[in-house]
């Protein structure tokens, strides 16, 4: 049986995404820095509670030791934890540092970790929740948007490095969830998310398509693709569209 492990897993898309990835026969160790919901969330789907820090060094450390103690080894990393801190140029020193160590340094940490076994056995997974933010941007929250493209480069790096060797990496980047982090953004989130926001659940989905295709982007939603495409291609018209939705949340006075 296939091992995983799911970072954040205690809420949101980490919750939905070990709730299905049991489902459908994995064993799932359930991390979060919320012990409380980390063992709730194993109780209710048959998984193995492992709560802590997933992005501090030791944090990583020992979650990967109680892992590989738990499942035997570790098939597939689920990076999910994340955090969105900080609005405009007013995001304090704090912000920018724990969206770094959390959205960035959490991944390089669990890699370093997995890769030499992984190596050894020529195959290993390796699952980052990113975000549209991490390929496009993130109006309002600039520590959010840059910390998140370093996850998808941090991710893409991983890919080009290791591909050969019998590792797949995804990075998952959907707009708009319906999760504690969606209500936290406030204001913004009408104008940002509109009518497309998904369930976790449905985003989790999505992710179990995708485990049998191993595409390294996955895009709950499809629209980004093009997005995403315009950005690479017209960059001033891509800048401008997103300065216009700006200028819609000026208006509301969302972003102060
Ligand atoms: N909600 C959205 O609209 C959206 C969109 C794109 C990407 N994402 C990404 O999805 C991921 C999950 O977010 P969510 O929307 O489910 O938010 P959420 O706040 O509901 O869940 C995040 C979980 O991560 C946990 N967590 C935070 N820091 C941690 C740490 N250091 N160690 C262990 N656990 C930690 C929190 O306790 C929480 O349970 C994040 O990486 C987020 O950036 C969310």
């Amino acid at each position: 049986m296939t091992g995983v492990v799911v970072t954040g897993a205690g809420h949101g898309i980490g919750r939905a995404l070990a709730t299905r990835l049991a489902a459908g026969g994995m064993r799932v160790v359930v991390n979060d820095l919320d012990a409380d919901a980390a063992h709730q969330v194993a109780a209710d789907i048959g998984g193995y509670a492992v709560p802590g820090d997933a992005a501090a060094e030791a944090g990583v450390a020992a979650l990967v030791a109680a892992a590989r103690e738990h499942l035997g080894s570790i098939d597939i990393w689920f990076g999910n934890a994340g955090l969105d801190r900080g609005l405009g140029l007013d995001a304090a020193e704090e912000d920018w540092a724990i969206a770094h160590e959390v959205n960035v340094m959490a991944h390089v940490r669990a890699a370093r970790l997995l890769m030499p076994d992984w190596l050894a056995a020529g195959r290993g997974r390796y699952v980052v929740t990113a975000s549209a933010a991490g390929l496009l941007t993130m109006l309002g929250s600039p520590a959010y948007s840059v910390t998140k493209h370093a996850a998808v480069a941090f991710a893409e790096w991983l890919s080009a490095t290791y591909r050969h060797r019998g590792i797949v990496v995804q990075a998952i980047c959907p707009q708009g969830v319906r999760t504690r982090m969606l209500e936290e953004a406030g204001p913004l989130t009408e104008i940002l998310t509109r009518d497309s926001a998904l369930s976790p659940e449905q985003v989790a989905e999505e992710v179990w398509r995708a485990l049998q295709t191993e595409e390294f982007l996955v895009l709950p939603h499809p629209e980004v693709a093009g997005y995403y495409a315009t950005r690479a291609t017209d960059t001033d018209r891509w800048l401008t569209g997103m300065n216009h939705l700006q200028q819609q949340l000026d208006a509301k006075g969302a972003t102060g």
